[in-house]
C-alpha cells in the first residue's frame, strides 16, 4: 500500500451498511464535495438512506452547500464501486463472522491504496483481523464514530502492522469533514470514551451492589458535580441492561481483573425482566412498554 499524504486523496468513500450510522457517515463523507457511495442488501435500507442525508442536508446550519453525491450500490457491484475509493467504512451488524467476512472481502476487491475502516463498537481491529489471511493488512484500522453530525467524536485505532499513514490521513480528513478525532495509540479493548464510561458504569453498580446509595442518589450526586444531563444509571437505562451486560462481558472476557459483583448485579436485574427504557421498567420505572424511546429517553420517569 502506498498512500499519499502530501495531498488530500481524490476518489470516493464507500460505506458498507446504509443503516444507523451507514446513513450519518454518507452525511458526513459527502458534506465538503466528495462524492460516497452506500452499499446495502437492501433496497429499503438504501431508499431511506438517502432521505435521512437529505433531511440532515435540509437541516445543515453554518454550512456552505458543498454537497457531494450519494449514489447507492447493492453488494453484488461492490468491486465497481471501490474502484476509485480512497475510504471503505463497514457499517454491518455488531457480528464478528460477518465483520471479519466483509473486512476479507473488501480487502479482496478494494485497491490496495484503499483504506478499509471499521465502525464496530464491540470488537477492535485487531479482534476483526485475527486469524485472516489478507493481502494488505496494513491499510485496515478502526474508526469508531457516535453520533454523528450531532456527536463529532471518532476514535481511530489501528493494529500493530497499520501503516502510520493511513492514520495520519485519515486524522486529517476527519477533521476536514466535520469529525472531531481521536487516536487510540495503542490497541485497546475498548475505545477511549467506551474504557471511561465502563469504569463509570462498573464502579456504579459495584457501590450498588454493596449498597453504599440507591440509583437515585448516584444520578443526582452525577449530574450535581459533572452537570451532565443524565446519571450513569439514567444512561444504562437508555442503553439497555443486557447491552451493557454484553459489553461489560467482553471486558471481563479479554482482560483480567474485573470484577464480577457488577455483572451480577446486572444479571439478577435481567432475571426479575428489568431491561431498561426498551420493556419500561430497569432502575427506573418508565410507566409502560414503549418500542418509542425518543420522549422517554430525554426525560425518564424519575
Ligand atoms: N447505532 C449506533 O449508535 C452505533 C454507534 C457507533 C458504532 N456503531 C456500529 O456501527 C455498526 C452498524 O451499526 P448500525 O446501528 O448502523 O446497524 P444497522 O442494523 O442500523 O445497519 C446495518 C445495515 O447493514 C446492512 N447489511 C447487513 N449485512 C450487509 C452486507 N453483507 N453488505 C451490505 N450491507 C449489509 C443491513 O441491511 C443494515 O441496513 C455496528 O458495528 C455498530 O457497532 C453503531
Amino acid at each position: 500500500m502506498t498512500i499519499n499524504t502530501t495531498q488530500g486523496p481524490s476518489g470516493s468513500v464507500v460505506i458498507i451498511g446504509a443503516g444507523t450510522q451507514g446513513r450519518r457517515l454518507a452525511f458526513m463523507w459527502s458534506g465538503r464535495g466528495g462524492s460516497v457511495c452506500l452499499v446495502d442488501l437492501q433496497k429499503q435500507q438504501l431508499q431511506d438512506g438517502l432521505s435521512y442525508v437529505n433531511q440532515l442536508r435540509n437541516a445543515a446550519v453554518d454550512h456552505d452547500k458543498n454537497w457531494g453525491e450519494v449514489t447507492v450500490a447493492h453488494p453484488d457491484s461492490l468491486e465497481s464501486a471501490l474502484r476509485d475509493a480512497w475510504l471503505v467504512v463497514e457499517c454491518v451488524p455488531e457480528n464478528w463472522a460477518l465483520k471479519q467476512k466483509v473486512i476479507t472481502q473488501l480487502d479482496d476487491l478494494a485497491p490496495a491504496h484503499t483504506i478499509i475502516a471499521s465502525n464496530s463498537s464491540s470488537y477492535g481491529i485487531s479482534e476483526i483481523i485475527e486469524g485472516l489471511n489478507l493481502k494488505h493488512k496494513n491499510r485496515i484500522l478502526s474508526a469508531h464514530c457516535y453520533w454523528p453530525p450531532e456527536t463529532s467524536a471518532i476514535e481511530i485505532m489501528g493494529h500493530q502492522d497499520t501503516d502510520p499513514a493511513a492514520i495520519s490521513l485519515l486524522l486529517d480528513q476527519c477533521r476536514a469533514h466535520g469529525f472531531s478525532p481521536f487516536h487510540v495509540k495503542k490497541d485497546s479493548i475498548g475505545y477511549i470514551y467506551n474504557r471511561i464510561w465502563a469504569a463509570i458504569k462498573r464502579e456504579t453498580l459495584l457501590a450498588l451492589s454493596e449498597g453504599v446509595c440507591t440509583p437515585r442518589e448516584i444520578d443526582a450526586i452525577f449530574r450535581d458535580v459533572l452537570k451532565t444531563p443524565k446519571g450513569p444509571c439514567e444512561q444504562m437505562d437508555v442503553v439497555g441492561l443486557d447491552v451493557v451486560l454484553d459489553i461489560e462481558n467482553h471486558y471481563a472476557d479479554s482482560r483480567a481483573g474485573i470484577p464480577v459483583e457488577p455483572r451480577e448485579y446486572l444479571q439478577n436485574m435481567i432475571q426479575s425482566g428489568r431491561l431498561g427504557v426498551k420493556n419500561g421498567e430497569g432502575f427506573y420505572n418508565y410507566g409502560k412498554e414503549t418500542t418509542d424511546n425518543s420522549n422517554v429517553m430525554s426525560t425518564p420517569n424519575l
